[in-house]
């Protein structure tokens, strides 16, 4: 087992992050939004790192969604090449760094390579235990809960009468079970919404929003988010 407390707060378990702004980073220097979404790659590098140093043990990172396909074809493209090629590419940081790397997401809708390189690289790190990151891939909230719905109901056995579906079994066919619920969302980038992210999952999460683009974020960032949930009261339901 890898760690299971964060050092600043050993209530936090799991951060998300939704990694926005790559575009605004580039157009605002005149670049290509292709150029912002290379710099985002070296931010999501520094932040793991961060995290590490924090000790916290889940870091789930949203890459792409199952709306991003919306975009224009060389940028889709674009981002697909990308997220392959650093998949392979980043062995050495992943190795270094001992990070065991996890997908979530609509594997089979994502080109033949981008599965394959997914594939290798949960494998290759999969005894990594400083941290264990999820690279959420033609990822959407709303497209994880309906696989996990329709994995529960092929899980019934055949004389099931009523079809009744737990918030456990909906919970145990999610894409990675094996994490815990986020304590803590975090958007970058200004706009203040999910975008389906997590959305199951972030039911009792904090939120926390920067206006910073994702491209500028360093690890005084990630700790400033962390210095913040720290500060906040969670109540669950229950009494202050
Ligand atoms: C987030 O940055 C990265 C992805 C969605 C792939 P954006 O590309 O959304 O950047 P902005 O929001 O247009 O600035
Ligand atoms: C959310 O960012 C998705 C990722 C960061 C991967 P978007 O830029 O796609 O979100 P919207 O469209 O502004 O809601
Ligand atoms: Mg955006």
């Amino acid at each position: 087992m890898g760690k299971e407390k964060a050092k600043a707060d050993p209530t936090l378990r799991h951060i998300g992050i939704i990694m926005d702004g790559n575009g605004r980073w580039a157009t605002a220097r005149g670049l290509r939004r292709t150029r912002g979404h290379r710099e985002g790659v070296e931010a999501a590098k520094r932040i793991v790192l961060a995290a590490i140093e924090e000790d916290v043990p889940y870091l789930s990172l949203y890459a792409f969604s199952t709306e991003n396909w919306r975009r224009a074809r060389d940028e889709v493209s674009f981002l697909m090449a990308l997220v392959a090629r650093n998949l392979r590419g980043q062995y050495d940081f992943y190795r270094e760094n001992h990070v065991r790397v996890r997908h979530s997401g609509n594997l089979a809708g994502l080109p033949l390579e981008v599965q394959e390189e997914i594939a290798a690289v949960t494998e290759e790190t999969q005894n990594n235990e400083a941290i264990t990151i999820n690279l959420a891939v033609n990822y959407g909230g709303r497209d994880e809960v309906v696989r996990s719905v329709n994995r529960a109901l092929q899980d019934r056995p055949e004389n099931a009468t009523v079809p009744e579906i737990s918030d456990e079994d909906i919970r145990s066919n999610l894409d990675l079970p094996d994490f815990p619920d986020p304590d803590l969302i975090i958007r970058t980038g200004g706009e203040r919404r999910l975008s389906n992210f997590l959305i199951w999952e972030s039911a009792y999460a904090e939120l926390y929003f920067s206006e910073r683009l994702w491209p500028e974020w360093t690890g005084d960032d990630l700790r400033e988010a962390l210095a913040d949930f720290q500060r906040r009261k969670r109540n669950f339901g229950g009494m202050r």
